[in-house]
Protein backbone atom coordinates (compact mmCIF):
# COMPACT_ATOMS: atom_id res chain seq x y z
CA UNK A 1 0.00 0.00 0.00
CA UNK A 2 2.87 2.44 0.83
CA UNK A 3 4.56 1.36 -2.15
CA UNK A 4 1.72 2.20 -4.43
CA UNK A 5 1.17 5.49 -2.79
CA UNK A 6 4.99 6.11 -2.93
CA UNK A 7 4.64 4.75 -7.05
CA UNK A 8 1.75 7.72 -7.14
CA UNK A 9 3.58 10.81 -5.43
CA UNK A 10 6.55 9.91 -7.87
CA UNK A 11 4.68 10.20 -10.94
CA UNK A 12 2.79 13.12 -9.69
CA UNK A 13 5.77 15.19 -8.63
CA UNK A 14 8.04 14.37 -12.18
CA UNK A 15 4.44 15.09 -14.04
CA UNK A 16 4.06 18.69 -12.27
CA UNK A 17 8.29 19.13 -12.75
CA UNK A 18 7.18 18.66 -16.81
CA UNK A 19 4.56 20.94 -16.64
CA UNK A 20 6.12 23.91 -14.85
CA UNK A 21 9.28 23.25 -17.15
CA UNK A 22 7.46 23.53 -20.29
CA UNK A 23 5.48 26.71 -18.88
CA UNK A 24 9.18 27.94 -18.36
CA UNK A 25 9.81 27.93 -22.44
CA UNK A 26 5.84 29.32 -23.11
CA UNK A 27 6.09 32.25 -20.99
CA UNK A 28 9.94 32.52 -22.80
CA UNK A 29 8.25 32.82 -25.92
CA UNK A 30 6.22 35.09 -25.12
CA UNK A 31 8.91 37.22 -23.37
CA UNK A 32 11.03 36.74 -27.30
CA UNK A 33 8.03 37.98 -29.50
CA UNK A 34 7.59 40.95 -27.09
CA UNK A 35 11.23 41.69 -26.96
CA UNK A 36 13.40 40.28 -29.26
CA UNK A 37 11.31 39.43 -32.78
CA UNK A 38 11.25 42.51 -33.70
CA UNK A 39 15.00 42.45 -34.45
CA UNK A 40 16.13 38.68 -34.05
CA UNK A 41 12.53 37.66 -35.89
CA UNK A 42 10.47 34.82 -35.70
CA UNK A 43 12.53 32.19 -36.54
CA UNK A 44 16.25 33.22 -34.86
CA UNK A 45 17.43 34.01 -38.10
CA UNK A 46 18.12 38.27 -37.38
CA UNK A 47 18.93 40.33 -39.97
CA UNK A 48 22.09 40.33 -42.34
CA UNK A 49 24.69 42.68 -41.19
CA UNK A 50 22.50 44.38 -38.67
CA UNK A 51 21.19 42.24 -36.11
CA UNK A 52 22.89 39.16 -35.21
CA UNK A 53 21.19 35.38 -35.52
CA UNK A 54 20.15 33.70 -32.31
CA UNK A 55 19.51 29.97 -34.08
CA UNK A 56 22.93 28.34 -34.57
CA UNK A 57 25.05 31.16 -32.61
CA UNK A 58 27.62 29.20 -31.25
CA UNK A 59 27.71 31.87 -28.61
CA UNK A 60 24.14 31.51 -27.95
CA UNK A 61 24.48 27.40 -27.21
CA UNK A 62 27.74 27.80 -25.92
CA UNK A 63 28.80 28.08 -22.28
CA UNK A 64 29.27 31.39 -21.57
CA UNK A 65 25.72 32.13 -19.66
CA UNK A 66 27.16 34.92 -17.66
CA UNK A 67 28.01 36.93 -20.87
CA UNK A 68 23.96 36.06 -22.51
CA UNK A 69 22.79 36.65 -18.91
CA UNK A 70 24.27 40.30 -19.35
CA UNK A 71 23.66 40.93 -22.60
CA UNK A 72 19.42 40.40 -22.18
CA UNK A 73 19.94 43.00 -18.86
CA UNK A 74 22.55 45.81 -20.17
CA UNK A 75 21.80 45.29 -24.25
CA UNK A 76 25.03 44.98 -26.70
CA UNK A 77 26.72 46.77 -29.06
CA UNK A 78 30.57 45.66 -29.10
CA UNK A 79 31.09 45.71 -32.68
CA UNK A 80 32.95 42.14 -32.36
CA UNK A 81 32.51 39.26 -34.74
CA UNK A 82 30.27 37.24 -34.15
CA UNK A 83 30.56 34.22 -36.15
CA UNK A 84 32.79 35.67 -38.50
CA UNK A 85 29.97 38.39 -39.28
CA UNK A 86 29.19 42.29 -38.07
CA UNK A 87 26.51 43.43 -36.59
CA UNK A 88 25.85 47.43 -36.74
CA UNK A 89 22.00 47.56 -34.79
CA UNK A 90 22.52 48.76 -31.37
CA UNK A 91 20.42 45.72 -29.12
CA UNK A 92 18.46 47.54 -26.40
CA UNK A 93 19.02 47.09 -22.64
CA UNK A 94 16.15 45.11 -20.58
CA UNK A 95 16.94 46.17 -16.67
CA UNK A 96 13.70 45.70 -16.21
CA UNK A 97 13.36 42.04 -16.59
CA UNK A 98 13.34 39.88 -13.55
CA UNK A 99 16.43 37.50 -12.76
CA UNK A 100 13.32 34.79 -13.86
CA UNK A 101 12.43 36.34 -16.84
CA UNK A 102 15.83 36.31 -18.33
CA UNK A 103 16.18 32.21 -17.62
CA UNK A 104 13.12 31.93 -19.34
CA UNK A 105 13.85 33.66 -22.63
CA UNK A 106 17.09 32.40 -22.25
CA UNK A 107 15.80 28.96 -22.08
CA UNK A 108 13.95 29.55 -25.11
CA UNK A 109 16.06 30.62 -27.68
CA UNK A 110 19.12 28.02 -26.27
CA UNK A 111 16.13 25.46 -27.48
CA UNK A 112 14.40 26.96 -29.85
CA UNK A 113 14.91 26.44 -34.46
CA UNK A 114 17.88 24.25 -34.20
CA UNK A 115 19.57 24.70 -31.06
CA UNK A 116 19.54 22.51 -28.61
CA UNK A 117 21.54 23.50 -25.55
CA UNK A 118 20.92 23.07 -22.32
CA UNK A 119 18.19 25.49 -20.48
CA UNK A 120 19.24 28.21 -17.88
CA UNK A 121 18.41 28.19 -14.35
CA UNK A 122 17.28 31.00 -12.01
CA UNK A 123 21.00 30.10 -9.97
CA UNK A 124 22.70 30.48 -13.10
CA UNK A 125 21.10 34.21 -13.91
CA UNK A 126 22.09 35.08 -10.05
CA UNK A 127 25.79 34.06 -10.21
CA UNK A 128 25.89 35.70 -14.01
CA UNK A 129 24.80 38.82 -12.59
CA UNK A 130 26.60 39.02 -9.05
CA UNK A 131 29.76 39.16 -10.38
CA UNK A 132 30.47 42.19 -12.42
C1 LIG B 1 16.86 46.67 -31.18
C2 LIG B 1 17.17 45.34 -31.73
C3 LIG B 1 17.36 44.20 -30.76
C4 LIG B 1 16.50 43.74 -29.78
C5 LIG B 1 15.13 44.29 -29.42
C6 LIG B 1 17.14 42.60 -29.18
N1 LIG B 1 18.37 42.39 -29.76
FE1 LIG B 1 19.71 40.92 -29.28
N2 LIG B 1 21.09 41.75 -30.53
C7 LIG B 1 20.85 42.82 -31.38
C8 LIG B 1 22.07 43.14 -32.09
C9 LIG B 1 22.22 44.26 -33.11
C10 LIG B 1 23.07 42.27 -31.62
C11 LIG B 1 24.57 42.25 -32.02
C12 LIG B 1 25.23 43.56 -31.59
C13 LIG B 1 26.71 43.66 -31.93
O1 LIG B 1 27.24 42.77 -32.61
O2 LIG B 1 27.36 44.62 -31.50
C14 LIG B 1 22.40 41.38 -30.66
C15 LIG B 1 23.02 40.33 -29.98
C16 LIG B 1 22.37 39.42 -29.18
C17 LIG B 1 22.99 38.26 -28.58
C18 LIG B 1 24.44 37.81 -28.75
C19 LIG B 1 24.53 36.90 -29.95
C20 LIG B 1 25.88 36.25 -30.13
O3 LIG B 1 26.03 35.48 -31.11
O4 LIG B 1 26.79 36.46 -29.32
C21 LIG B 1 22.01 37.62 -27.85
C22 LIG B 1 22.16 36.34 -27.04
C23 LIG B 1 20.79 38.38 -28.02
N3 LIG B 1 21.05 39.46 -28.82
C24 LIG B 1 19.57 38.03 -27.47
C25 LIG B 1 18.46 38.87 -27.44
C26 LIG B 1 17.25 38.58 -26.69
C27 LIG B 1 16.97 37.30 -25.92
C28 LIG B 1 16.42 39.66 -26.86
C29 LIG B 1 15.09 39.91 -26.20
C30 LIG B 1 15.09 39.96 -24.75
C31 LIG B 1 17.11 40.61 -27.73
N4 LIG B 1 18.33 40.08 -28.07
C32 LIG B 1 16.59 41.83 -28.18
C33 LIG B 1 19.65 43.48 -31.54
C34 LIG B 1 18.54 43.35 -30.72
Amino acid sequence: MIGKCLVFLMVFLLGTKAIVNAQDLVKGKKLYETRCLVCHQADGGGVPNMNAPLDGSSNVVGNNIARLVRIIKNGYSEKIALDGYYYNNVMTPNPDLKEADIANVLSYVRTSWSNKASKITLAQVQAALKKK
